[in-house]
């Protein structure tokens, strides 16, 4: 058991490849955050109003069932979380994640992909997920076109002990 686990949310493929490679960099556990029902591509559809994506981002309140348990994530210190920017904040599906276990005396670091935007407020809002004695650590927003050496700098840069 690593005490590194690695969780991601990816509906298009991107933050899966990201993820793969920090669990790759760190050794740790990997662990897809798969929604109950996955995203359709009429879901993702930003530019409508009514889609899924639209609807629960509009909804603070949303939280979007998982499916399956995050088996070994209470063994680990350090917990990755990764996700795409979905209106410059990340997914509920997220704070359904992070609510879902006690992450108390663990440091949260998060990742994600996007078009462009970077984290904005999504630490904050996502803090609110855990407990006051959750720790965190300063998040990174990657390119899709992100390698292991951007990578293995940025987790240098955390200074987590061995
Ligand atoms: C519903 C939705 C909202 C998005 N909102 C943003 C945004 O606010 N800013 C941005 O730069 N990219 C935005 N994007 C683009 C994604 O963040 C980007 O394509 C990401 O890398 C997709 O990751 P994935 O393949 O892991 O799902 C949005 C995408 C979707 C589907």
């Amino acid at each position: 058991m690593s005490k590194y686990f690695v969780a991601y949310f990816s509906a298009s493929g991107e933050t899966a490849r990201l993820a793969k490679t920090i669990a790759g960099v760190v050794v740790g556990d990997l662990y897809e955050i798969a929604p109950e029902q996955r995203y359709s591509t009429a879901d993702l559809n930003w530019q409508d109003q009514k889609s899924r994506s639209t609807l629960e981002m509009k909804d603070e309140a949303s939280r979007p069932a998982i499916a399956g348990k995050a088996e070994g994530i209470q063994e680990a210190e350090y917990v990755l979380v990764g996700f795409p920017i979905w209106w410059y904040q990340a997914p509920r599906i997220i704070q359904t994640f992070l609510e879902s276990y006690d992450l108390s005396g663990k440091t949260v670091i998060p990742f994600c992909t996007s078009g462009g935007s970077g984290l904005g407020k999504t630490v904050e809002i996502l803090k609110k997920s855990c407990s006051d004695s959750t720790k965190w650590k300063e998040g990174k927003r990657f390119s899709s076109r992100a390698g292991e050496g951007e990578i293995r700098s940025w987790i240098d840069s955390l200074g987590l002990s061995d």
